[in-house]
């Protein structure tokens, strides 16, 4: 209500891209309801949700923006991305193809976002590490050539969601 919304200091959208069923609802459900949901739908359209969270005694609400990754669903255009100050680019650690498309989504962000969007990319379901197709090492070097912070991550068991969301000194929120 209007109450709430007085106490927030700022609000950062935040936009999460990456190929279908990489995980990026999951994610986001992860960081703002500390739930996962193993019956997930491939997302239509354009979802959004928001967790508030303090940061140097500022309220700050994130607004994190999901899209579908299937070509077919995705209704990207340059709205999706208007205003993002942050963006969460997603792939899985177990399908190499997820990794291979990360830089056609680096350059749709370069082509539609503001030139000072900081940019995560998270290597998801690090809890498959047994079937592992990216090692982190070519993650890191990709994500150092191209000037992106970089985090594994797990949906499925929480691990590093809230580092890679919050901690980052470099992310804008
Ligand atoms: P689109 O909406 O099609 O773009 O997919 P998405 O990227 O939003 O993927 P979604 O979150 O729907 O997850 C896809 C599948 O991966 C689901 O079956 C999830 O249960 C599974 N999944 C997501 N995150 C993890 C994870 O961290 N570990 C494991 N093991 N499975 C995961």
């Amino acid at each position: 209500g209007a109450e709430r919304a007085a106490e927030i200091d700022y609000v950062f959208k935040v936009v999460v891209i990456g190929d279908s069923a990489v995980g990026k609802t999951q994610l986001l459900s992860r960081f703002t309801k500390d739930e996962f949901c193993f019956d997930s739908k491939s997302t239509i359209g354009i979802e959004f949700q928001t967790r508030t969270i303090v940061l140097n005694r500022k309220r700050i609400k994130a607004q994190i923006w999901d899209t579908a990754g299937q070509e077919r669903y995705r209704a990207v255009t340059s709205a999706y991305y208007r205003g993002a100050l942050g963006a969460m680019l997603v792939y899985d650690i177990t399908k190499r193809a997820t990794f291979d498309h990360v830089a056609r989504w680096v350059e749709e962000l370069r082509a539609n976002a503001d030139k000072a969007i900081v940019i995560m990319l998270i290597g998801n379901k690090s809890d498959l590490a047994d079937k592992r197709a990216v090692s982190a090492e070519d993650a890191v070097e990709f994500a150092e050539e191209q000037g992106l912070f970089f985090s594994e991550a797990s949906a499925l068991s929480g691990d590093n969601v809230e580092r890679v969301l919050e901690a980052d000194r470099g992310n804008p929120w």
